[in-house]
């Protein structure tokens, strides 16, 4: 044991007797929590004590229990206990109902060791659960309709913007943000927490919205509160992202978004005093900022386009459907996926130095093209995840073989990881969530355990998938979980 587990264990057992005091997880993930699993990376029990969870569901328990009594080893059997509940464990900060609306849920759901909700995250946390939703009755589905409809909201309000602060109806203060920001359109520090527009942050709030819906059938939900707003919010949004830095007689049209910081990183701010590199006309979305938050090299980032085309097009389903929809507008989905595919195909397919054609990260449709992947999904890797194509597609195929390979700029390679990283941390640091969109987006069962392996055996003992490790060392890590 070492001496910040004693440290720790020493605080907890005073916040045990006195029966009320919850550690933040934060400073409780930092210690590896006994009992360690019985098998050869000792990893710890990094669950919340039952009083100190954010959301208990009998669904979640059940599918823990389930899954651990068929996984043989004990070690990917702790991961999993771990990780799985970890969102509702964690960070569903609160819940209740709309001020105007008590049929209205709403669900606050904190981006881990920050205090906001992110568009992105919020979707993506509790995406892994439609895996045991079945039902609008069940424990769960609440959180999924808590959560769209709180996403509804801030998406209504601020559709430029990426994290938001508590709602009101949660009388929770607003999280301190001392960033210095010059941003257009502007927006209420009480109800934004940054404002970097991510493209994925529509797609991560339709992927959401298909899960539920796929799940449970539940299309009543859709049509009651605003989620018809929402779309048309996106709609309108992305519309005004398409936009050329030039019209057709080569005048300049001014950007309705632009983002400046005062910041250390250049990924912190955008170039050209915020507007960023001009684009073309291509039918692509722009998306200044990637799902890492960091700014973009050239502005149509093809996964982000990838994820907002293939949702569009599962979601016009639901749209069809609502009787309160106005005339057109499922149609009006459909088109824009449709046109954002194809411009997928005529500007965000290049030929690679070896000759193959692959998928660009980036492009302006100027000819400028980013031949490189990052970890953060969407990513060109996480394709097939996304539903946007098949695994065997040739493109994806070439494109695959090109970022799990030094070709790619991010690929980190070393002893312990061989992995996808980004350039949100440094070159070397393995991020293992591409691992894992490896396992899921392969047929190879070699493969597959290579890369369930990668990730079992560099969580340092904690027990919790890392955000990066060092290729090289794996004691060399950011952030617990
Ligand atoms: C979850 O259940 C525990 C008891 O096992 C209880 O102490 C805790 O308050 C519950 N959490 C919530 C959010 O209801
Ligand atoms: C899961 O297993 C634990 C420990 O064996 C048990 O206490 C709990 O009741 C089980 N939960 C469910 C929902 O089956
Ligand atoms: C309810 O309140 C929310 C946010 O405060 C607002 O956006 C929405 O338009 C209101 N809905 C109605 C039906 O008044
Ligand atoms: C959910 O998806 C499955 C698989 O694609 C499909 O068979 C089913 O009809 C979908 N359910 C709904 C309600 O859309
Ligand atoms: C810019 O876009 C226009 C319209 O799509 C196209 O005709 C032109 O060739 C593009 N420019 C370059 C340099 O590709
Ligand atoms: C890809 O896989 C799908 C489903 O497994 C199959 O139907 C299709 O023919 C395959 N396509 C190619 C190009 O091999
Ligand atoms: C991790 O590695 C980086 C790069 O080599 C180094 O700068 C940093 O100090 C290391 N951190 C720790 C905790 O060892």
């Amino acid at each position: 044991m070492r001496l910040n587990d004693v440290v720790l264990l020493t605080s907890l057992a005073v916040g045990h007797v006195l029966g009320q005091s919850c550690p933040s997880y934060s400073s409780y993930s930092q210690s590896r929590n006994p009992p360690l699993s019985s098998g050869a990376y000792k990893l710890a029990y990094q669950r919340p004590s039952p009083e100190c969870r954010t959301f208990n569901s009998t669904l979640i328990e059940d599918a823990i229990n389930k899954t651990k009594s068929a996984i043989f080893d004990p070690d990917l059997s702790r991961l999993f206990e771990n990780t799985f509940p970890n969102t509702l464990d964690t960070a569903i900060k609160w819940r209740g109902v709309a001020a105007n609306n008590s049929e209205e849920e709403l669900a606050f759901v904190i981006t881990g060791d920050i205090d906001a909700m992110w568009i992105r995250d919020s979707a993506n946390q509790i995406a892994p659960y439609k895996t045991v939703l079945k039902k609008k009755t069940d424990d769960i589905a609440s959180v999924f309709r808590g959560t769209i409809n709180m996403q509804a909201r801030y998406l209504i309000i601020s559709p430029y913007c990426n994290a938001f602060q508590p709602p009101p109806e949660s009388n929770i203060p607003p999280a301190q943000n001392g960033g210095i920001y010059s941003v257009t359109p502007s927006y209420d520090r009480n109800v934004v927490f940054t404002c970097n527009f991510e493209l994925d942050d529509f797609g991560g709030f339709l992927q959401l919205s298909h899960d539920y819906y796929n799940a449970t059938g539940d299309l009543d939900f859709f049509g009651k509160f605003q989620w018809i707003q929402a779309v048309q919010s996106i709609l309108a949004t992305s519309e005004e992202m398409r936009q050329p830095t030039y019209g057709p007689d080569g005048k300049w049209i001014p950007p309705v978004y632009t983002f400046q910081s005062q910041t250390m990183t250049g990924s912190g701010t955008l170039g050209n005093n915020g507007i960023g590199s001009p684009v073309n006309e291509t039918g692509l979305v722009r998306s200044p900022f990637r799902p890492s938050d960091d700014s973009a090299t050239f502005d149509f980032q093809i996964p982000a386009n990838m994820m907002l085309s293939r949702y569009l097009e599962s979601t016009s389903d639901i749209m069809e459907r609502l009787p309160n929809a106005p005339k057109g507008l499922a149609q009006r989905m459909r088109d824009m996926a449709k046109e954002i595919r194809e411009a997928i195909n005529q500007w965000g397919i290049v030929t690679a130095p070896n000759g193959k054609k692959i998928f660009a990260y980036e492009v302006d449709g100027f000819g400028g093209q980013n031949l490189m992947d990052d970890a953060n999904v969407p990513s060109l890797l996480s394709a097939p995840f996304l539903g946007y194509l098949d695994k065997n597609d040739t493109v994806y195929q070439n494109t695959r073989a090109f970022v799990l390979s030094r070709r790619n700029p991010w690929w980190c390679e070393g002893p312990f990881l061989k992995a996808i990283g980004s350039p949100h941390i440094r070159p070397g640091a393995a991020w293992p969530m591409s691992s894992i969109i490896r396992a899921m987006t392969s047929d190879d069962d070699a493969e597959i355990i290579s890369a369930v392996k990668e990730v079992l055996s560099t969580t340092d003992g904690y027990g919790l998938v890392h955000e990066s490790v060092d290729s090289f060392d794996t004691t060399n890590w950011t952030r617990q979980w």
